[in-house]
């Protein structure tokens, strides 16, 4: 077999490996726990008010994130607590080639190659090079604001 062949084939099974385990991740994230993997990140209940999403500060007791699957966003927006209290919302969507990435503990990690960010959608290791869209939050009361805009993230 020539020697070309041979590393184009072993770059295909790592890159197979990375998706599968990816995979398994991301079912954990489901909240009914596919594939026996334990939740990590809930999804949690939110309302359309406007041209934004609302959901109560109770969505975070013990959790510092959840995910909102928003019907006509193509991936799930999440929404990260930091230490000091401060609010991010990000599209999961990666910028490398679009494929959903997944939280896992302060991470976001691409399944496909391995894209990482940080949960402010910042780059932490490529092949992405941009930070995932991150949305304005603001603190109303007892809810969390999150605007979306239309035109910029799908
Ligand atoms: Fe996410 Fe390639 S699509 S790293």
């Amino acid at each position: 077999m020539p020697r070309r062949l041979r590393m184009m084939t072993r770059r295909r099974f790592l890159d197979q490996m990375g998706r599968a385990s990816a995979c398994l991740a991301y079912a954990g994230a489901l909240p009914l726990g596919i594939g026996g993997c334990a939740m990590t990140v809930p999804f949690a209940p939110f309302e359309r008010t406007g041209s934004g999403l609302s959901l109560p500060l109770a969505a975070f007791d013990g959790t510092d994130g959840v995910l909102l699957e928003v019907p006509d966003r193509p991936a799930p927006v999440y929404v990260h607590r930091d230490g000091s209290g401060q609010f991010t919302a990000v599209l999961t969507l990666c910028t490398h080639q679009g494929c959903t990435a997944v939280p896992q503990g302060p991470r976001i990690v691409c399944p496909c190659h391995g894209s990482t960010y940080a949960s402010d959608g910042t780059v932490l290791q490529g092949p992405a090079e941009q930070s995932l869209f991150r949305y304005p939050v603001r603190i109303e009361g007892e809810r969390i604001r999150i605007e979306l805009n239309p035109a910029e993230d799908v």
